[in-house]
């Protein structure tokens, strides 16, 4: 999608649909059922004001959040069309409801075959922030997963024009960030959305190392061999089980001028598909965990978009692909496994295997010398049960760090809630024949998978993001489709944004 930011007035943009808000000035809460709403079209231009006027005063639109109204050749205005999409209170519109409404907006005219819009910054939230919130936002709206019908579409977007006042070098430069961001997240999207048996760990390799070439990064793709010989045996109790190698990626970012430290560590969960191996999952719903993957598919993304934005700082990227499978050479509960930290794990359950992997990929990204971690992974049923399909988890060793990664997640606009890691739960993973095991029974399930990864990260900073409930729509939504959401991948780069 091409974006375009300019400082004219909407009144004098020819435009196939002119998109703005219409927002509600009123005190009342929104359940306030007396109060009237006192609903306004957010620009200061008095022509796109009474464009709308006669809509706005008909009673006939309720302002609630994503309510769509489109006009025809609206009255003294140069756009074909307006299109008003309604964003609530006024008083409680933030640059995160900004962004859904953008989603919002492509949705509904790609649907109707249009191409291109300009969209109206409402004045109240300030400038280069609306632009990024527009831009990142209309990304997302502009993604369908629908690959393999037939009937596909394909209807797209091709160019967004954001209408704001302002520094226009600085509004513009906020919109080409906000590009390679959302064309990163869309990235990660597509991805994900591939069946397992159109990504191997072999493919995703391949398509790593394409992303790679195309931006200027290094990127290093080890395979069996490698991976036993460099002892990584909880990654390799994983991939045994399968006829698919597995690939250990390897993405570097070293910038010239960046300083020795920090080196910032990103590790990814690459399972191409989780059947959950010798303790295998139910049948009903199993065709999701081809998703599994999606936490080593944001890093992949990630990776691209630290590439093109040039932060100075060094970042490595890490992903553990394989599959997680029952064979006749597939691991089986009770077995024992050596890390490579050394650290010797009780297998309990197979389907804990996300946690394996990653225990080999946080250490090894340690001996590259990462000096502060970030992983994120599809890890654990359990971190739904605790926080639903609204916020991934985050757990953090490091107070700083976790700082550091919520002021970077707030300006990203994607919504995490942090758990805990006390000591108490260690005692959950306590095995008598090893060192742990790899799950810690029923109960708080997503802290002990955690506790178990503090084990790898040990006193390096270190944060965890389990996104198994967040990186797949359930459903569509007006601002996404169904299907892959390419979740903390903003945060992520706004994070490594923030060490620069
Ligand atoms: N990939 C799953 C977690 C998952 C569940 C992702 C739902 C997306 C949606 C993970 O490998 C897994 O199987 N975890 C087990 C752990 C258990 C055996 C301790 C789980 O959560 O049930
Ligand atoms: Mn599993
Ligand atoms: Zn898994």
């Amino acid at each position: 999608m091409k974006t375009k930011v300019t400082s004219s007035l909407p009144v004098a943009l020819e435009t196939d649909a002119l998109v703005a808000l219409v927002l509600d000035q009123s005190n009342s809460n929104s359940n306030g059922k007396d109060k009237k709403p006192e609903l306004k079209v957010a620009t200061s231009d008095g022509t796109v004001q009474s464009a709308a006027a006669d809509l706005l005063a008909s009673g006939e639109v309720s302002g609630k959040p994503l309510e769509t109204n489109l006009l025809h050749k609206p009255a003294g205005l140069k756009a074909k069309r307006l299109l008003l999409i309604s964003g609530g209170s006024a008083k409680k519109f933030s640059s995160y409801d900004l962004r859904r409404l953008a989603g919002t907006a492509v949705r509904t005219l790609k649907a109707r075959g249009i191409r291109t819009f300009a969209f109206v910054a409402p004045p109240a939230i300030p400038a280069d922030e609306a632009v990024r919130a527009i831009v990142e936002g209309a990304h997302v709206g502009n993604f369908d997963p629908d690959y393999y019908r037939s009937d596909r579409k394909d209807q797209k977007i091709d160019e967004v024009t954001v209408i704001a006042g302002g520094d226009t070098k600085a509004l513009e430069k906020a919109a080409e960030e906000a590009r390679v961001i959302g064309e990163s997240q869309n990235f990660t999207r597509d991805l994900v959305n591939e069946p397992s048996n159109r990504m191997t760990p072999t493919i995703l390799a391949e398509r790593a190392k394409k992303m790679c070439s195309e931006v200027g990064l290094k990127c290093e793709v080890y395979g069996p061999d490698k991976i036993k010989e460099m002892k990584m045996g909880a990654f390799w109790s994983v991939a045994q089980g399968s006829d698919e190698p597995p690939a250990l990626i390897v993405m570097t970012y070293e910038p010239a001028g960046a300083p020795a430290k920090p080196v910032l560590g990103l590790v990814g969960k690459g399972i191409t598909f989780d059947t959950g191996g010798i303790s295998i999952k139910p049948a009903d719903g199993m065709e999701k965990m081809k998703y599994d993957m999606a936490g080593g598919a944001t890093m992949i993304g990630a990776m691209r978009a630290v590439a093109l934005l040039k932060p100075k700082v060094k970042v490595i990227g890490i992903v553990c692909a394989t599959e997680n499978m029952p064979s006749g050479k597939a691991q089986k509960p009770g077995d024992v496994q050596i890390a490579m930290s050394g650290k010797s794990i009780e297998i309990i359950n197979t389907d804990a295997e996300g946690r394996l992997v990653l225990a080999d990929g946080l250490y090894y990204a340690r001996q590259l010398g990462c000096t502060h971690l970030v992983d994120a992974a599809t890890l654990t049923g359990a971190v739904v049960v605790a926080l639903g399909y609204a916020n991934a988890g985050v757990f953090a060793n490091d107070d700083d760090m976790y700082n550091r990664f919520k002021e970077a997640n707030s300006k990203a606009g994607e919504k995490m809630w942090r758990l805990p890691l006390d000591d108490e739960y260690k005692e959950q993973i306590r095995s008598s024949i090893a060192d742990i095991m790899n799950t810690g029974g029923r109960w708080g399930g997503a802290i002990t998978a955690a506790m178990f990864l503090k084990e790898f990260a040990e006193d390096t900073p270190w944060i965890h993001l389990d996104i198994a409930g967040t990186a797949w729509m359930e459903d569509q939504k007006p601002w996404i489709a169904k299907g892959p959401s390419g979740i903390a991948l903003r945060s992520l780069v706004e994070f490594v944004k923030s060490f620069a």
